[in-house]
């Protein structure tokens, strides 16, 4: 680890020695700059008083004559030049050199703690809020190591770390480097490279064109408006879905989904489609059962010893579950399509349905729905991939669990790993031609004005080269199970025994690499926390459900672990969390504590360690 991504999470005020000869005036400012955009704050710059040269002057003037009121301006401090090394008498000459100068290193170090104590006097402010549920974070690793566990990796955006320096140099130089144009008719180079490189990696196979938008709700609206308009110009068209769905916060993708806490006070919420109620796995006393199938069909059926079963392609043609899911789809779409509904097109969340309650789908059940569709509506399919997108189940996409390609799929959040907002929704050629003619309106007419912003095209450009980097963890395919999650499975097998608890499952895929983990976990078994306040904790109960789940970035490795009786488990000290746990009230009177350590070097004492921390026993 290079020194300025070590003392960075220190977040100490920084004082930076200039250089006083030729040419320091410049690498005085550059090193300021490189330093600035680490997220430093230099409040102070020590140059010596050179006679020759005088940098410290210009130096000044250039910092009086550039304010920014967003940015710290150092105080330009000038220190007398020590004397020339003299070998036999450098002890007298420093020693006299540092008497003779004592009142102005004294001014140095009352700035430095002055600018010190504001910092912590700001943070406790903050902390002090009139309202209790808010608190202010600038960034995780705070001052004084009180650091603040990021328990859903930020609405599970979060992939390679908070202050991932790889993420944040590009995006300086992106904004350096590149101004926003409009993006009708110009293009800018990183929107192309990342066009290239999404059609290359989560559009492989099947898509062929990439719009730009900001955010996952506008990528979905976008998707919609492909589907529906592909379908029908004129007639309004209802859509296919999944109960418990969630795509965003716009008026078009809520009355995408049915009645839910989002839209419920939302008057113009008006619901434009049928939901079908998903068969949802659980691990429930060590067997993945499955709810919402008949009684008759369950009675006979003994569960799923594993997670390799469940996504066993030969299901298809074994299971009994196929043919019931097929005949109670099949009609389902006959008895509406009876009815004069309309379709414009199905819309899912492969796997896992997120913010709608982390619902673990059966595959089985979402394949067939595809298939029927497919070929009794034959209507686009579009893939909700904006939380199951870039490796967040272990998989680049939810599709990849599935094997089954969309017409239309949008992707954020891991797209720019954390660092700033950026979507995309990405179709066939056939959508796309769609929206060609002759006329303006005949244009798909949608766009923001920031669409493809180019800081947001090269941070994603970079996330997503780094997530294969990572060195994950691949299962072996042979051992049942490995290559969909790490979690020990006594850990597993465990909580699903608990009475109270209705179930659990995980899904990672294997997972990241870390030597750092296996040290910290030594340490943390020595470790005997009692309170709840020992630890800082930012997390987001699902408000739909009673569940609990645990993502965080990939390569801030860590493991859930149980602390109580000083036991602890974790998969093979790595981990990409995908975690879930339902029904959690009374789950048992343990604590559960969930860290994650930044990536410095593992020798280093200096670990971030942020931890999260429930109290099952309370609910929430
Ligand atoms: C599956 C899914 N679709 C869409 C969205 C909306 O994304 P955004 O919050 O970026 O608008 C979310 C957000 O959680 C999501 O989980």
């Amino acid at each position: 680890t290079i020194q300025s991504e070590f003392y960075r999470v220190l977040r100490l005020p920084t004082i930076l020695v200039g250089d006083s000869n030729l040419g320091g005036i410049s690498t005085t400012l550059s090193s300021y700059e490189s330093l600035l955009l680490r997220g430093y704050d230099i409040p102070i710059i020590i140059l010596f008083n050179n006679e020759n040269y005088k940098n410290h002057l210009f130096i000044e003037k250039y910092f009086n004559e550039n304010q920014n009121s967003s940015i710290i301006k150092p105080k330009i401090f000038d220190i007398q030049l020590p004397p020339k090394k003299d070998e036999y008498n450098d002890l007298v000459n420093m020693k006299n050199y540092f008497q003779s100068n004592d009142e102005n290193f004294n001014h140095v170090t009352d700035e430095l703690e002055e600018c010190n104590n504001n910092n912590s006097n700001n943070s406790n402010d903050s902390h002090n809020s009139n309202n209790s549920n808010t608190s202010d974070i600038d960034t995780p690793d705070t001052p004084s190591l009180n650091e603040v566990f990021d328990g859903s990796a930020s609405w599970w955006t979060q992939g390679l770390g908070h202050g991932n320096s790889k993420l944040t140099l590009t995006a300086s130089y992106a904004s350096g480097r590149y101004g926003h144009v409009l993006f009708p008719e110009s293009i800018n180079e990183p929107s192309l490279s990342l066009s290239e490189s999404l059609l290359d990696g989560v559009g492989k196979n099947w898509a062929n064109r990439v719009f730009y938008s900001d955010n996952g709700s506008t990528a979905m609206e976008v998707a919609l408006k492909m589907a529906l308009i592909k379908q029908s110009d004129d007639v309004e068209l209802s859509v296919l879905g999944l109960e418990g769905s969630y795509h965003g916060d716009t008026i078009g993708v809520m009355n995408a989904c049915g009645p839910n806490i989002y839209n419920e006070k939302v008057s113009w919420y008006s619901p434009k489609g049928i939901w079908f109620k998903p068969p949802q796995i659980l691990m429930k006393d060590n067997k993945y059962r499955i709810n919402n199938i008949p009684k008759t069909i369950n009675n006979n059926f003994d569960g799923f010893d594993s997670l390799t079963e469940i996504f066993n392609e030969n299901r298809v043609e074994k299971d009994p579950l196929s043919y019931h899911y097929k005949q109670s789809i099949e009609n389902q779409l006959h008895h509406y399509t009876n009815q004069g509904y309309k379709f414009g097109t199905l819309i899912i969340e492969p796997i896992v349905m997120g913010a709608g309650g982390m619902i673990f789908v059966d595959p089985l059940y979402q394949k067939q729905l595809i298939k029927s569709v497919r070929s009794i509506l034959n209507i686009p399919i579009i893939f909700d991939e904006v939380f199951t997108g870039f490796w967040r189940l272990g998989k680049q996409t939810g599709a990849e669990f599935l094997k089954i390609n969309p017409d239309i799929a949008a992707y954020a959040k891991l797209l720019t790993g954390g660092l700033c907002p950026l979507a995309v929704t990405l179709s066939t050629e056939e959508i796309f031609k769609k929206f060609l003619g002759n006329t303006k309106v005949e244009a798909l007419l949608h766009g923001h004005s920031y669409t493809a912003h180019p800081i947001g095209c090269l941070v994603a450009n970079t996330s997503i080269n780094e997530y294969p980097n990572l060195k994950w963890i691949k299962g072996n395919e042979n051992e049942i199970d490995k290559s969909f999650s790490l979690w020990d499975k006594n850990f597993q097998k465990q909580i699903s025994c608990l009475p109270k608890v209705n179930g659990v499952f995980s899904l990672d895929g294997g997972g990241y690499a870390s030597n750092i983990a296996k040290i910290f976990n030594e340490k943390l078994s020595n470790l005997e926390r009692k309170s709840i306040d020992d630890f800082g904790i930012k997390t987001r109960p699902l408000v739909i459900k009673k569940s609990i789940y645990g993502f965080e970035s990939f390569d801030d490795p860590a493991g859930w672990s149980k602390i109580y009786n000083k036991m602890y488990l974790c998969p093979n000290n790595n981990l990409v969390a995908a975690f879930v746990v339902e029904g959690v009230k009374e789950i048992c009177l343990d604590y559960w504590i969930y860290m994650d350590i930044n990536p410095v070097d593992a020798s280093s004492s200096i670990l971030r360690v942020t931890n999260i921390f429930y109290k099952l026993d309370n609910g929430f």
